[in-house]
C-alpha cells in the first residue's frame, strides 16, 4: 500500500510539472483527488488495512493530499500568472516610437485655378450653370450658328459618338441650354465650367480639357459691358497691374467678335519665348451674342442683346503658375502636385 502510495505521489507530482494549462490542472486534479480518483480509491481500501497498519497509512494519504493541493495551487497561481504575463506583453505599446507620417492632400492646381476663376464671377454676381458632355450636333454646333460645313464640325477635330451626338468640343452649348430653360428674354448672367474634348495632344493640346463659358443676355447690354466685365476678371486673376487688349476676331456665334489679350504674365510685356516677343497673350475668345443664336434660343434680338466669352482653364493655369507643359496637370506626378 504504501508502495502504491508513493507511486501516485510520484506520477501526480511529475504530470503537475507537465500541465501547461488550467485545463491539464483540472484534469489532473480529477484523476487524482476526484470521486473516482486514485487517492480517493486508497481511502476506499483502508478497511482491508490491517489495524495497526491503518493509522499510517491514512495519515499518508493526508500528508499526499495536503501536499497534492498545495502543488497544485502554486501551480495554477502560476499559470495564470503567465497567461496575465503574456497578454501584458502583446498589448504592450512603445510611446516612445515617432507616430506615423500622413501625407496631407492639396487641391489640384487645375482646381485651383477653376476655383479662382468661380471666385472672380460669382463676386460679379453670376451663376454657375452645367451641360452634357455627350452633346448632340444641334447643341454643339447648330444652335451657335456653326454651318453644316465648318471644319469644326470635322470628324478628325471631334470625337463623335454616333451620327448625332459627340464629346462637346467646347462648353458653348451650355449658353443655349441655359436660354432655353428660361423663359424668352429673362436675363441671364451665368458662367458654365466644363469639361471639352478635342482630338489634339502636344504640349499645350489635351484630349480632354476644361473651359469656363460666360453669357450674360439682358436689355442693353453692350460691348462696353463686355469689355468692363472681362477686364475685371483679368485683372481679379492675374493682379491688378494686368494690361487687357481687345483684338478683332471671328467666332461663328458672336458678331462682333474679340480675343482678349492679357499683357505677357512672364516678361510684363517687354517680350520674351513665352509671349513669342508680342508682349501679350491670348487669354480667351468673346463677343456680341449672334442675333441669330439668340432667336435660334427664343430670344428677340430687338429686346434684348448680350456678350460670351469662353476660356481654357489649362491654358490659364499654365500662365498662373508658369507651367510650360499642359501634360503634367494629367500626370499626376506628386512632386509636380507638391508644388502648390
Ligand atoms: N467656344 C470657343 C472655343 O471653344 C470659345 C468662345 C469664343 C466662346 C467666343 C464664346 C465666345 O462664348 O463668345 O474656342
Amino acid at each position: 500500500m504504501e508502495k502504491e502510495l508513493q507511486r501516485i505521489r510520484e506520477a501526480a507530482f511529475h504530470e503537475l510539472e507537465q500541465a501547461l494549462d488550467a485545463t491539464a490542472l483540472n484534469d489532473l486534479r480529477v484523476k487524482v483527488l476526484g470521486k473516482k480518483g486514485e487517492l480517493t480509491a486508497v481511502l476506499r481500501s483502508l478497511g482491508s488495512v490491517s489495524a495497526s497498519m491503518r493509522p499510517r497509512i491514512g495519515q499518508l494519504v493526508n500528508d499526499l493530499r495536503l501536499d497534492f493541493e498545495k502543488e497544485l495551487q502554486a501551480k495554477q497561481e502560476a499559470i495564470k500568472e503567465a497567461e496575465l504575463n503574456s497578454r501584458l506583453a502583446a498589448e504592450k505599446i512603445d510611446v516612445t516610437l515617432p507616430g506615423r507620417r500622413r501625407e496631407l492632400g492639396r487641391r489640384h492646381p487645375l482646381t485651383l485655378t477653376l476655383d479662382r476663376i468661380k471666385d472672380v464671377f460669382l463676386r460679379m454676381g453670376f451663376d454657375i450653370e452645367e451641360g452634357p458632355e455627350v452633346e448632340s450636333d444641334y447643341y454643339n454646333f447648330e444652335a451657335l450658328n456653326l454651318p453644316p460645313d465648318h471644319p469644326a464640325r470635322d470628324m478628325q477635330d471631334s470625337f463623335y459618338i454616333t451620327d448625332q451626338f459627340l464629346l462637346r468640343t467646347h462648353t458653348s452649348p451650355v449658353q443655349v441650354r441655359t436660354m432655353q430653360s428660361k423663359e424668352p428674354n429673362t436675363p441671364i448672367r451665368m458662367i458654365a465650367p466644363g469639361k471639352v474634348y478635342r482630338r489634339d495632344y502636344d504640349a499645350t493640346h489635351s484630349p480632354m480639357f476644361q473651359q469656363v463659358e460666360g453669357l450674360v443676355v439682358g436689355p442693353n447690354i453692350r460691348f462696353s459691358d463686355l469689355k468692363g466685365t472681362l477686364e475685371m476678371f483679368c485683372q481679379g486673376i492675374f493682379g491688378d497691374s494686368v494690361k487687357v487688349r481687345f483684338r478683332p476676331s471671328y467666332f461663328p456665334f458672336t458678331e462682333p467678335s474679340a480675343e482678349v489679350d492679357i499683357s505677357c504674365v512672364i516678361c510684363k510685356g517687354s517680350g520674351c519665348r513665352v509671349c513669342k516677343g508680342t508682349g501679350w497673350l491670348e487669354i480667351l475668345g468673346s463677343g456680341m451674342v449672334h442675333p441669330r443664336v439668340l432667336e435660334m434660343s427664343q430670344y428677340d434680338p430687338a429686346v434684348v442683346s448680350g456678350f460670351a466669352f469662353g476660356m481654357g482653364v489649362e491654358r490659364i493655369a499654365m500662365l498662373l503658375f508658369g507651367i510650360d507643359d499642359l501634360r503634367l496637370f494629367y500626370e499626376n506626378d506628386v512632386r509636380f502636385l507638391r508644388r502648390f
